[in-house]
């Protein structure tokens, strides 16, 4: 144990020192979702072996990478507006090289070079670690590419540098990759096939954030709950296992308890869950172990049977009803959150109504919700026409979001006169005179600093809110801090 800690040490060490040394700059800026910024840590890490420390300022940087995201066509817009102030800034630095990561890189492939003049790089998802090369092949003035999908590649062996950090939470990826095809969603085509991280690397991973001094993860993956460990490989191919891999793998809900059991005082979140893969035991292990917070992001995408079925989501709305129930019987207090898309092909007013009734039935504590843009590719793309006219699909937006406004209240109020405890994450975005941080639900709580900090966790008794805040006043630490 000894020299694993002194091999760590010293590797730690090695790392600060090559810190020191690397003279080269580079500025990462990512969109998307959550494993994109994980994924940008992992970038950052395959960098530093390579000279480059980052910086906050895109004008001084020697490389500059964007972190894309390709889920709905605005989230592209985004990125192609960005590439054209590196292009501004590139007048003025024209060594200065752009590269494009994630998903839009997986999506476009070489046409993005043609396309956007200015980019030097394409890489997807699953070939970070090939940066080396590549950043070889754009220093000696060519263009470089990799948009390969791995089969195994989870990044597993990678230290992530924590960017942009508060230093109290942090995500650790556990799985990659997506099987599930929904008929909208793109990610299939841009993150592979799915495959789980060695429960082993995962727990070096959180047992080395707590040593730093963090006080929560996020387990992140596409579709958590279909996590599976049995030596590697894809989740697909599973079957063909040897009756030893199977008998000796590891499913989400063990990983959980394996790594709630490691960290006691540890706050365990994970995202995101797919009603047709959760299961009960995962809802047991959560409400066995009271350091996994009580909270499910649970989309669900719509409320229409006939819908789901044209989405290929593989589950029913009383299915979805059914796995609600067991939630509140097995943790009573437990947040709900979801995705909705309205206007999807097809969409009826009957459709949208009975999503309308779905929420109502739920009363979700907050959720995620969009107008469905069409993305090329996509089994919908491919199949069906993009007929609900644009400002029905607005329409039918706004009216789910002011239902969940409303529905956000109710939740909120049922916290009031209520001693919660939260973790403290930072400054309040109002006024830097309160702390903001997080219960175990994930509602956002603020209050008065006193002499408490960043990282502590404290009761505070909730006195007021509003749809998506609670407002209250310390009352002292709680018995994990
Ligand atoms: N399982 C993933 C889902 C990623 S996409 C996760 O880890 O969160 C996040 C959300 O974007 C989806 O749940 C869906 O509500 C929305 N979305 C995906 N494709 C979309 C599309 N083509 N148009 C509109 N919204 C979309
Ligand atoms: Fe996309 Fe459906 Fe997977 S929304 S990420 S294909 S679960």
């Amino acid at each position: 144990m000894e020299k694993i800690i002194d091999e760590k040490k010293q590797g730690e060490s090695l790392v600060t020192e090559q810190k020191k040394q690397n003279t080269r700059k580079l500025y990462i800026e990512s969109y998307g979702c959550q494993m994109n910024f994980s994924d940008s840590e992992i970038v950052a890490s395959i960098l530093a072996n390579e000279g480059f420390n980052t910086t906050q300022t895109l004008e001084e940087a020697d490389l500059v990478l964007v972190n894309t995201c390709s889920i709905r066509e605005k989230a592209e817009l985004t990125v192609r507006k960005r590439l054209e102030k590196f292009n501004a800034v590139k007048r003025i630095n024209p060594n200065m090289k752009v590269g494009v990561l994630g998903c839009m890189a997986e999506r476009l492939k070489n046409k993005f070079l043609e396309e956007e003049k200015i980019v030097d790089m394409v890489v997807g998802p699953d070939a970070y670690k090939d940066l080396p090369n590549l950043v070889r092949e754009i220093d000696e003035g060519r263009n470089a590419v990799n948009v390969i999908l791995s089969k195994e590649e989870t990044y597993g062996d990678v230290a992530p540098v924590r960017l942009n950090s508060n230093g109290v939470s942090a995500f650790v990826s556990i799985t990659r990759g997506c099987d599930n095809m929904c008929t909208f969603c793109v990610v299939p085509f841009t993150r592979g096939r799915e495959r789980s991280r060695n429960p082993q690397s995962i727990l070096e991973e959180v047992n080395d954030l707590w040593e730093k001094g963090f006080k929560e993860i996020t387990l992140l993956g596409q579709n958590v709950d279909s996590y599976l460990w049995y030596g590697g490989g894809l989740k697909k191919d599973f079957d063909k296992a040897s009756e030893m891999q199977k008998a000796t793998s590891v499913n989400f809900a063990g990983l959980l308890a394996m790594v709630a059991i490691a960290h006691p005082k540890m706050r365990i979140r994970f995202s995101t869950s797919n009603p047709q893969d959760m299961t009960l035991d995962v809802i047991e292990t959560m409400s066995k172990h009271n350091n996994i917070c009580k909270y499910i992001h649970l989309p669900i995408q719509s409320g229409s049977n006939r819908i789901l079925k044209e989405m290929n989501r593989l589950h029913t709305r009383e299915e979805y009803f059914e796995l609600i129930d067991n939630i509140r019987k097995i943790i009573p207090d437990c947040a709900i959150s979801q995705d909705m898309i309205t206007g999807f092909p097809t969409e009826t007013e009957q459709d949208h109504r009975d999503t309308l009734s779905l929420m109502e039935y739920v009363k979700y504590d907050f959720g995620f919700m969009f107008a469905y843009s069409e993305r090329p590719g996509t089994l919908a793309a491919r199949k069906m026409k993009d007929d609900v006219p644009q400002e029905v699909k607005k329409r039918r937006l706004t009216e789910i979001i002011n239902l969940q406004q409303q529905h956000g209240l109710y939740r909120t109020r049922q916290h009031l006169g209520k001693i919660e405890e939260v973790l403290i994450e930072g400054n309040s975005k109002k006024s830097n005179r309160h702390w903001m941080g997080r219960n175990t639900q994930n509602t956002v709580v603020v209050f008065p600093k006193e002499n408490y900090k960043v990282g502590d966790f404290v009761n505070v008794k909730i006195t007021d809110c509003t749809a998506a805040t609670l407002i209250g006043e310390a009352v002292g630490y709680s018995e994990n801090n």
